[in-house]
């Protein structure tokens, strides 16, 4: 990227600027699943608030106590408890050279948050996948974690054996909101709470579209794509 030239003003202690992203999409767009291989090639945090709130509901924490209840009926957990987390997220070390957010921000007032946090730095870019709520809705109910981060799907991403995670041999589960009420809950709460924030990075011009229907593949290609001849 451009910002590759800010290395030379750069002592070696200090480490090259990446950029900082934001995955917006719909419930089951493909979000985590790009993240994981975007956070791979380009070497930056992944920070995903869902996995944040899951971590700590298996920590038995009392956030995650508390998030629980709003996340398995598919509702938004308060802007003030997530804008708490992603605060204290990006203050982390490894975030000062760029990160990718995948689930944050869902609400004008986060990504308004948001703003207030990063001060006088921005996000470089906001990709936004599409995906029609018939296929999300396969997608969704189909889809298979394990508890090591990796994510698979029963017909269009399934692992070499059933039921069994290829990367560190678990058995896989289901997320306890890919019951079929709770995505429908999540694909209104989406358009409702969510979708504004597209206007929201349009109107910044910071927003670049990218159609979410193709293969895991032509996605990841399209997205480098992007990202590679970003000045
Ligand atoms: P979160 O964990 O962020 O869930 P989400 O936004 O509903 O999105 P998903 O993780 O379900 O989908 P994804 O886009 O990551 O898709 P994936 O790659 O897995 O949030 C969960 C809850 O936490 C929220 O409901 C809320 O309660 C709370 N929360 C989190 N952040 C919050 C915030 N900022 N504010 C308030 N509350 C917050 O893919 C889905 C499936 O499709 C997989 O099976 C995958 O294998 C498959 N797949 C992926 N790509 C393709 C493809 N191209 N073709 C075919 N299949 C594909
Ligand atoms: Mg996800
Ligand atoms: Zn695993």
């Amino acid at each position: 990227m451009a910002k590759e030239l800010k290395t030379m003003e750069l002592s070696n202690s200090e480490e090259m600027y990446k950029m900082r992203l934001v995955l917006l999409g719909p419930p089951g767009a493909g979000k985590g699943t790009q993240a994981k291989r975007i956070a791979g090639k380009y070497q930056i945090p992944h920070v995903s608030t869902g996995d944040i709130l899951r971590e700590n509901l298996s920590a038995g924490t009392g956030l995650g106590l508390k998030a629980k209840t709003y996340m398995d009926k598919g509702e938004l957990v308060p802007d003030n408890v997530l804008i708490d987390i992603i605060k204290e997220r990006l203050s982390k070390p490894d975030c000062s050279s760029g990160f990718l957010l995948d689930g944050y921000p869902r609400t004008i007032s986060q990504a308004e948050a948001l703003n207030q946090i990063l001060a006088d730095t921005q996000l470089d870019m906001v990709l936004n996948i599409t995906v029609p709520d018939e296929e999300l809705l396969k997608r969704l109910s189909g889809r298979r974690m394990c508890k090591c981060g990796a994510s698979y799907h029963t017909e269009f991403n399934p692992p070499k054996i059933m039921n069994v995670c290829d990367v560190c041999g678990s058995t896989l589960y289901q997320r306890d909101d890919d019951k079929e009420e709770a995505i429908k809950n999540r694909l209104k709460v989406y358009a409702k709470q969510t979708q504004p924030l597209i206007d929201y990075y349009s109107n910044l011009s910071m927003l670049k579209t990218v159609d979410g229907t193709e293969s895991i593949d032509k996605i990841f290609a399209e997205i480098t794509s992007i990202l590679d001849t970003y000045e």
